[in-house]
């Protein structure tokens, strides 16, 4: 008798687990979204191999994020699905396949240049990227993302370049888009696509390393030496990028920032090497959870905590995220990275003072206004330097004569700190194109 009631109850126990078996089962496929679209995991990056076409309607993207309590998006409101729609706007353009003929194989022969160009930003970006093809000696692959409207622009000027630079750069463009809902979020805090970069390591899943560029920057030597820094990484840094300022008297971040940063005055992100390969790999110490984050998993919670911080939008996320992990960041000296800060109240880059300026970067419109007149007439050289002539004659010459009168300023009484490196740049330009004649 006594087996008997036991058996019964284990049968009844069994009946009950099978039950409650389905009836989950039932559950499970009620939430399933309707159609063939597969299960999204495209917010935590996951998603991302999906072709085009199986990739799912955007109104079921929100939805379908797992949110849960390791799940660090669970700190969003519900209206708001940020990164997931802005990696889907990316993604979209199946980008994450980026793998031109013969260097997926060999990625360490070329260098990887990448600038985000927006709004009117089409020619300062071109004298760029001139900038870069005319001194670079290994060859360079730009990935340039831009709005629509420029793309044909720039493929016919660089294509024109070509002919002129035989082989010796290839270019993708990709574009940029924000999809309606969360564009205004976005474009809010930050410059119009200016988090773009913050992107790149998710989105060129195939590229090791990278040289990420403000469009105002101009290489005035090799891109080829401070692609070397890369090589110069010990094990732990995965990024190299230069300090906001040399002297704490006048830095932002030291006197203003409400938000951590990284180390005495910040870093300036214009000019900022990746090894892109570590950055997908690590996993960051940070001030939200006790539990590491990658890439992917740390960016919105970190732009969701302190949006009502950060002034410089993405190069303050960086700076977080350095603050919480020094021992990743490589500080190259401020001549890589030299900005009217270091010249406008008195000199303060002391290596430029000795060796000159490696990479000009024109930030605050410089470029364009009557402020910086030796930032601009740097600029001016170099944009309207025609490819192939005498750059004695053409270049270094005319950029002289203009820097000359430009001696009214902090900037431009110390002038020869903006052409000794280019002068030398120039030097070894010119016997190339004599050679090649
Ligand atoms: C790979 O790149 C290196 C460095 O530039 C070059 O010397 C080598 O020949 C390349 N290897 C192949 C297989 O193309
Ligand atoms: C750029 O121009 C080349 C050659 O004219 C063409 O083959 C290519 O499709 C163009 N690409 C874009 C994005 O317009
Ligand atoms: C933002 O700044 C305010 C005012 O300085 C400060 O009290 C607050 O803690 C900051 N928020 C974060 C997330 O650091
Ligand atoms: C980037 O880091 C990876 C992993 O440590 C390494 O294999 C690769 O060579 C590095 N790239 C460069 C250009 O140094
Ligand atoms: C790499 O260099 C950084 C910065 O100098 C330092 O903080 C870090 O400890 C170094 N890592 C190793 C493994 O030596």
């Amino acid at each position: 008798m006594r087996r008997y009631r036991r058996a019964m109850l284990l049968c009844s126990l069994l009946a009950l687990l099978v039950i409650l078996y389905v009836f989950n089962e039932i559950a499970e496929a009620e939430e399933e979204v309707p159609g063939p679209s597969p299960r999204v995991a495209g917010a935590r990056g996951r998603g991302v191999d999906l072709p085009a076409a199986a990739r799912p309607e955007p109104l079921n993207r929100c939805k379908d994020v797992s949110v849960s309590f390791w799940n660090p998006y669970w700190m969003l409101p519900t209206g708001v699905c940020a990164v997931n729609c802005f990696w889907e706007s990316a993604f979209r353009h199946k980008v994450g396949t980026w793998s031109p003929a013969g260097t997926s194989k060999n990625s360490s022969w070329r260098m990887h240049l990448a600038v985000v160009a927006c709004g009117q930003r089409l020619e300062e970006t071109l004298t760029m990227l001139k900038s870069a093809v005319i001194f670079s000696q290994k060859p360079l692959h730009f990935h340039i993302f831009a709005e629509d409207e420029l793309h044909a622009k720039f493929n016919s000027s660089l294509e024109t370049w070509k002919t002129a630079f035989h082989q010796k750069f290839s270019h993708t463009i990709y574009p940029i888009t924000f999809p309606a809902e969360t564009a205004v979020v976005w474009k809010k805090l930050f410059k119009p696509c200016a988090s773009q970069r913050l992107f790149l390591p998710l989105i060129l899943k195939n590229v090791d390393s990278l040289l990420y560029v403000d469009t105002d920057i101009l290489f005035l030597r090799p891109m080829d030496d401070i692609w070397a820094f890369l090589e110069d990484f010990n094990h732990t840094q995965i990024a190299g990028m230069a300090p906001e300022h040399e002297e704490p008297r006048i830095g932002w971040y030291n006197r203003f920032a409400r938000h951590p940063y990284y180390g005495k005055t910040g870093i300036n992100s214009g000019v900022m090497l990746m090894n892109m390969t570590r950055i997908r790999k690590k996993y960051f110490k940070n001030d939200m959870t006790t539990a590491r984050l990658k890439w992917e998993d740390i960016l919105l919670p970190l732009f969701k905590k302190y949006k009502l911080n950060i002034t410089w939008g993405d190069q303050d996320l960086l700076n977080i995220i350095f603050h919480h992990n020094p021992e990743s960041l490589f500080i190259f000296p401020c001549q890589w990275n030299y900005r009217p800060d270091h010249c406008m109240y008195g000199s303060n880059c002391k290596p430029a003072e000795d060796e000159g300026i490696f990479v000009l970067h024109g930030n605050r419109g410089v470029y364009h206004d009557e402020k910086q007149p030796a930032f601009r007439a740097m600029y001016e050289a170099i944009k309207s330097y025609p490819f192939g002539e005498d750059p004695i004659l053409s270049l270094l010459y005319p950029l002289e004569k203009e820097l000359q009168k430009t001696t009214n300023t902090y900037c431009g009484r110390i002038h020869q700190v903006f052409t000794q490196q280019l002068r030398k740049s120039i030097r070894t330009l010119q016997d190339k194109i004599s050679k090649g004649r």
